[in-house]
């Protein structure tokens, strides 16, 4: 049913893009990414086509039109992810994550384009004080650089929906857990079931913040789910991607880990970090396009214990594994 739907993955050798093409790739659609790999170049081979990555960056506008005007649907998921790497290197995060972004989200309108997602972020909400969980409509409030470059980008498409010349989703996803072939162990789910795993006291900051999270092939799924839907036009939407039973505290989702793994010492530190609090609603998804999530997060933490397992040496020592560092940073 999905033949010959071509998708361009924008980002798409990333953490979410490589789960991202196998799935899609798998339900029959002709998947290919452009990706300049800034955490540093990662061939990857089993289960990827030879040429499914173009080595170059989404600002090289001369050298993508080829891709674009060979594409049904794009997927935009680059950019510099997470709070602590676009406060590492905020030159380069307003360059790709605002103007570039803004730029290339203008320019891709001359293409025949069907549809973009535009993958956005629960971190929008950012503090919040209601125990109300927030829905689509509640007020953003953004505290990192990263997601005030998301809430500026949403807003960018939204007051320009009749002129950008195609139609468009945001997606606001979940802190995402699980594994991937490009693994982010710099993900609170992830990072804790790897410290456990090598016996590593967890130092947890901000224990009683809550937060969504969702397993990063529950993403590929709800991908899946919109762009193969045709019941309503549900052009321009916002949809928060996600499960309002993946709400954790950052402390009930760290003993979770704790009793699912049969091990695992914390320290509670009291200099806040990272502030972000919000309880997410992710029934309008469910209403609409009747999109239930599948992995649970007893699932992704023994699946990164599993992977843990057979690749022990690898993934304790390789900084590839996560956002820590800019490797390449030319345009
Ligand atoms: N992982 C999460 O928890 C999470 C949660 C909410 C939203 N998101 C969103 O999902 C998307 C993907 O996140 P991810 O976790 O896979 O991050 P990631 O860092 O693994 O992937 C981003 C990719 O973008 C690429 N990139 C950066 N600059 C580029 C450029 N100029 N040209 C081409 N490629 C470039 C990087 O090389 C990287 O492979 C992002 O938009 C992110 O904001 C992620």
């Amino acid at each position: 049913m999905n033949k010959n739907k071509k998708i361009l993955l924008i980002g798409g050798t990333g953490y979410i893009g490589t789960v991202l093409y196998t799935y899609l790739k798998k339900k029959g659609y002709v998947v290919s990414s452009i990706d300049n790999q800034v955490y540093g170049k990662k061939v990857f081979s089993k289960g990827f086509k030879k040429n499914y990555n173009k080595y170059k960056s989404f600002l090289n506008f001369k050298s993508i039109e080829k891709d674009l005007r060979n594409t049904d649907y794009v997927v935009f998921l680059a950019g510099l992810v997470g709070d602590p790497i676009t406060a590492k290197y905020p030159v380069m995060s307003n360059l790709i994550n605002d103007k570039g972004s803004i730029e290339f989200l203008n320019f891709i309108g001359r293409f025949k384009i069907k549809k973009l997602l535009y993958i956005s972020t629960c971190s929008n909400y950012g503090l919040s004080r209601s125990k109300k969980k927030l829905n689509e409509k509640s007020i953003l409030r953004p505290l990192s650089l990263y997601a005030k470059s998301k809430v500026d980008i949403e807003k960018h498409l939204l007051k320009n929906k009749k002129k950008l010349g195609y139609s468009f989703n945001i997606l606001r996803f979940s802190t995402a857990f699980g594994s991937s072939p490009r693994m982010r162990y710099d993900l609170t789910i992830n990072q804790f079931t790897r410290d456990i795993f090598f016996n590593k006291k967890v130092l947890i900051y901000d224990p009683d913040t809550w937060r969504p999270y969702c397993h990063v092939l529950d993403f590929a799924r709800a991908i899946d789910k919109i762009l193969s839907f045709k019941k309503r036009n549900i052009d321009f939407e916002i949809f928060n991607v996600g499960n309002d039973k993946n709400n954790y505290s950052k402390l009930a989702m760290l003993k979770l880990i704790i009793r699912v793994m049969g091990k695992g010492n914390y320290k509670i530190l009291n200099d806040s970090k990272d502030k972000r609090n919000y309880k997410v609603d992710f029934s309008k998804i469910k209403k609409i396009l009747n999109f239930n999530t599948k992995y649970d997060l007893k699932y992704g933490i023994k699946e990164i214990v599993n992977s843990l397992k057979k690749n022990k040496t690898t993934f304790k020592k390789t900084a590839y594994m996560g956002n820590y560092e800019v490797i390449r940073k030319k345009k």
